[in-house]
């Protein structure tokens, strides 16, 4: 078997998920990155020409995540970690809107933050257990904690929380699932079309970088490139061969509170 280690990076696109392909093709990783449209596959074209294997399409659909497992083993020969990352944020969802807005935005929200990473993970697993790899997940401070988002994203990010202890424990000892924490970090990260926020761009919110400003005891809002290294941490087969099922937080210390 080729000994070169292979990762597919779902939201690879933008945001964190790009920063994350940039990352693990300098580490020597072959990747493979499941982008959302033509618009940013052309994007990754021009960085990255073809040093990477790209998938367009919908993480909701399952077609989609074994589409992207299979171009990454058919190019790489072997898929050595799976990073579940695409989401959605809610734009501070109240639970106070009409049910029509809330209910079709809740599902919406779970697809995407929740259901798809369950999707990707159930696509990877026949090729990861072959590597004994792992899987990464992008859960989020609101995991853990109020104020970075509404109800519907910080339970979504809670039930990525509970995925990852519960696959990691069922997957032991031939899969290692993980997840990290990112806080508030600058990026163009939508919100569901239900709500009419599939258009909104964080990183253009009037005043979210004194927002987050704010809520981080460090008193900064990270840059994508800020809050990747525990990815590679946990990917890597050295130094996260004792990890399983922990989240890691790199969060200004946002989780603890307002300073
Ligand atoms: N930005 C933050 O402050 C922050 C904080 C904590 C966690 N996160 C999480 O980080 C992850 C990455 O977000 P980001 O901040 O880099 O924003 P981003 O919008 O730049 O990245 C998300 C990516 O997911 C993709 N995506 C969304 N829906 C998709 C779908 N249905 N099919 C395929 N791809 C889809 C988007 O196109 C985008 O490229 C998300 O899970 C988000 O919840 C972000």
């Amino acid at each position: 078997m080729n000994d070169q280690q292979v990762v597919a990076i779902t939201g690879g696109g933008s945001g964190i998920g790009l920063e994350l392909v940039r990352v693990f093709g300098k580490a020597g990783y072959g990747v493979a990155a499941l982008v959302r449209n033509e618009l940013q596959e052309a994007s990754l074209r021009r960085e990255f020409e073809d040093r990477i294997e790209i998938v367009v399409g919908d993480v909701c659909e399952h077609a989609v995540n074994q589409k992207l497992v299979k171009q990454a083993v058919d190019r790489f020969g072997r898929l050595d970690c799976f990073i579940a990352n695409a989401g959605i944020w809610d734009y501070m969802l109240s639970i106070e809107e009409p049910w029509e807005k809330f209910g079709p935005s809740f599902d919406e929200i779970f697809t995407i933050n929740v259901k798809s990473y369950f999707s990707g993970v159930s696509a990877a697993l026949p090729e990861l257990k072959k590597t004994r790899g792992s899987v990464v997940v992008t859960a989020s401070v609101s995991s853990y904690a109020v104020g970075g988002g509404g109800s519907c994203y910080m339970a979504s990010k809670h039930a990525v929380l509970g995925m990852v202890k519960a696959l990691a424990y069922e997957l032991a000892p031939h899969v290692r699932v993980n997840g990290v924490a990112p806080g508030g970090t600058v990026t163009s990260l939508t919100g569901p079309a239900s709500a009419g926020y599939d258009k909104h761009v964080m990183k253009d919110m009037p005043g979210i970088d004194e927002m987050i400003n704010g809520l981080t005891p460090l008193g900064f809002a990270a840059k994508p490139e800020d809050v990747v290294a525990p990815y590679l941490m946990l990917a890597s087969r050295e130094q996260g061969k004792f990890i399983t099922g922990t989240v890691i937080s790199i969060d200004g210390g946002m989780a603890l509170g307002r300073k």
